[in-house]
């Protein structure tokens, strides 16, 4: 009996082999319009977030500056979001710069924020105009003052919009979220405004950047490293993950149809049978 249990389990046969991760299909033959459709008569993610990587490796393939992928990959941000409003994405997360970040080179950190504030201010009416209602969650404590400008002014601008809502996350990192939120609760309960036992999960989350915000559906990282990467650490705790291996400047609509169909084919369970 023992043996049999353990040739089983070591085979990969028995449970495992009954509950594959997703249902495999071969989806390289479909041209994107049919995975449009298809994509679009099965359950839609509510939040997808992006993990765009690989501006780098794109940029020294091509033997250009890296600041050249990262100006090729904030083009891309912009493709990707119309994209997703157009299949019916309600809300997107891109993380655009970690509290990581900052141990870059500093022409690096410096051209990225310039190349920030260049997207935001040129392309500022085009994103009134679309419907999209940008936010930048992150520390906002250590930006550059003309960074931080532009980034009060594309909030404000795009305020009353509601085609899709987009976070772009900006000198942020999940863990220093989370440090942030257990200092206001803590603050609230040195004034007596919360007890400390009362506090749960939905306190927490109600002082992270993202509150109001659902959590993500599915995260997506291009570039094929499959880390996390200190990206929304606690909002992702049931989130699926698909990693594409397409450094972000390449990335296509069809990538993301492929991705949202990996996640169409996932069971979530989150804990249950
Ligand atoms: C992601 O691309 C963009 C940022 C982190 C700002 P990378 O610059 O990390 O690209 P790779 O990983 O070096 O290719
Ligand atoms: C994650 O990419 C951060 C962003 C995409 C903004 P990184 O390139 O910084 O991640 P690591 O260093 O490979 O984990
Ligand atoms: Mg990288």
């Amino acid at each position: 009996m023992l043996r049999q249990v353990f040739s089983r389990l070591f085979s990969g046969a028995g449970r495992y082999a009954e509950r594959p991760a997703g249902r495999r299909v071969d989806n390289t033959v479909k041209d994107t319009d049919s995975l449009k459709a298809e994509v679009g008569r099965g359950k839609l993610p509510l939040h997808v977030a992006i993990i765009m990587d690989g501006n780098g490796r794109w940029a020294q393939r091509q033997r250009l500056p890296r600041l050249s992928g990262h100006a090729a990959g904030g083009k891309k941000a912009e493709e990707i979001v119309k994209f997703a409003q157009d299949i019916g994405i309600k809300h997107m997360t891109l993380y655009v710069f970690s509290t990581e970040n900052w141990r870059r080179p500093k022409d690096e950190v410096k051209g990225l924020m310039s190349l920030l504030v260049d997207m935001f201010e040129r392309r500022l009416e085009d994103l009134v105009d679309y419907g999209a209602r940008i936010r930048v969650i992150g520390r906002k404590d250590r930006l550059p003052q003309h960074v931080l400008r532009a980034i009060i002014k594309v909030e404000e601008r795009t305020q009353a919009n509601a085609k899709i809502f987009v976070n772009l996350a900006i000198d942020y990192g999940g863990r220093d979220e989370i440090s942030r939120a257990a200092q206001e609760l803590a603050k609230k309960a040195v004034l007596g405004e919360i007890l400390p036992e009362a506090i749960r999960e939905e306190h927490v989350s109600s002082h992270l950047d993202t509150a109001g915000v659902p959590d993500p559906d599915l995260v997506i990282r291009t570039g094929g490293e499959m880390r996390i990467s200190n990206f929304l650490i606690w909002q992702s705790a049931y989130a699926e993950l698909v990693v594409s291996p397409v450094l972000w400047p390449d990335f296509s609509g069809r990538d993301l149809l492929l991705a949202i169909s990996e996640y169409q084919r996932r069971d979530r369970r989150f804990g249950s049978v």
